[in-house]
């Protein structure tokens, strides 16, 4: 039981939010926009989303007596984070329905479980294997071969949590440094680009893809979306039909972002590889605040008040480019550059990698009438 069609918010109604980062942030002024109201759940005090919002509850998600009193005050509960406890997500969704529902964060909190949903669905990844001890560790190589990246089954994020394996690398050493018992050993992928799709379903079975994004990470952190991609049209297609597969199998309630790489795949048509699922709105679908009709953020709202989906119209050639630790000293620069759109999350400290900020520039593509 999903709770999902037994939602149907009014103006007035108030949406439960599990974190407090930009992305609660950004769900709560769309939210806000549409005459809902949210209420903030995170045990960080510094929350940059209890800015935005009247009310707010700081607790740790091991807080029963909390979580129930949040639920009590909510109509329905979604998360702008993938690794809400189970226990959290389970005590929540014996008072209001919780979207998308917390059995898919089973699915994506584990690398090796998303992976396994992936190729069930037939969709293409790079080569995995389950490792679980050094000894493993060193079979897995053998059989996927190097280069190969290693990575925790669960709770990595921004390049944390995982390491590249090169010739000459000593497997015992990677294993220890990586301190886990429980990682996946993927093949390297030589992507030609990195690409996400921001998919949103809404109760009734609708899908609505957003235009391709590009990524491009530095640090592993991504630093500039691009949409719509560089992409030929029939992969952009592939790509969009994969996230709305996805989102359908999962059966799932709001906006996910899946992130995939494009093989050139030595001149024969290029492919695409899945690399992971967010099952939350996504920074590479930030450009959709000021690049859309329709924000991701308001998408997801629309989804989980059972409201109809946007069709989101795009309005030129967008780029995004994250504000990452100091470069948020450079705020005045970028108030000032024409055209561009200012985004500040009111952290506190510009630690390094941290995101600060981002920044939507829309270049309006003119419709030149057809060569005669
Ligand atoms: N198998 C792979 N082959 C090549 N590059 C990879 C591979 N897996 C991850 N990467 C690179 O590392 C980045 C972060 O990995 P990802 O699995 O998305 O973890 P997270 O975003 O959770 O840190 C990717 O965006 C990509 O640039
Ligand atoms: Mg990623």
């Amino acid at each position: 039981m999903t709770g999902a069609n037994r939602v149907k918010l009014k103006p007035g109604d108030t949406v439960g939010i599990l974190g407090g980062g930009q992305l609660g942030r950004m769900l709560a002024m769309a939210a806000a926009r549409l005459g809902l109201r949210c209420q903030i759940f995170s045990p960080d005090p510094e929350s940059p989303a209890f800015d935005v919002v009247l009310n707010a509850t700081c607790a740790e998600y091991a807080d029963v007596e909390a979580l129930e009193l949040f639920a009590n005050d909510v109509d329905v509960i979604t998360y702008e984070f993938e690794n809400v406890p189970a226990s959290a997500a389970m005590v929540l969704s014996s008072r209001r329905p919780v979207l998308p529902d917390r059995k898919i964060l089973e699915t994506t909190q584990d690398r090796l479980a998303e992976k396994d949903f992936v190729t069930g669905l037939g969709i293409g990844t790079a080569d995995y294997v389950d490792v679980s001890t050094a000894a493993g560790l060193r079979g897995a190589i053998a059989r996927i071969g190097l280069p190969a990246v290693i990575k925790t089954r669960r709770f990595g994020y921004d390049g944390k949590g995982q390491a590249i394996i090169r010739d000459g690398d000593d497997p015992g050493r990677v294993w220890t440094e990586l301190g886990t018992k429980s990682a996946i050993l993927e093949s390297f992928v030589p992507f030609e680009r990195e690409i996400s799709v921001i998919a949103a379903r809404a109760a009734d079975g609708t899908v609505e893809c957003y235009d391709v994004t590009e990524n491009e990470h530095r640090d592993h952190i991504l630093k500039i979306s691009r949409a719509p991609a560089a992409i030929p049209a029939t992969l952009a297609e592939e790509a969009r039909a994969i996230a709305g597969r996805i989102a359908t199998a999962l059966d799932y309630v709001g906006v996910l972002a899946v992130e995939m790489f494009v093989l050139a795949d030595g001149g024969a048509e290029p492919k695409v590889l899945v690399n992971e699922i967010a099952p939350r709105v996504h920074n590479s679908g930030h450009w959709t605040l000021d690049g859309a009709s329709v924000s991701q953020f308001e998408q997801h709202i629309r989804a989980i008040a059972g409201w109809p989906l946007g069709k989101p119209v795009r309005h030129g050639a967008v780029t995004m480019t994250n504000l990452i630790g100091d470069e948020i000293k450079d705020y005045e620069q970028w108030l000032a550059v024409p055209g561009a759109t200012v985004h500040l999350y009111g952290k506190g400290a510009p630690r390094p990698g941290r995101k600060m900020g981002h920044v939507t520039e829309v270049a309006a593509v003119t419709k030149s009438a057809p060569p005669r």
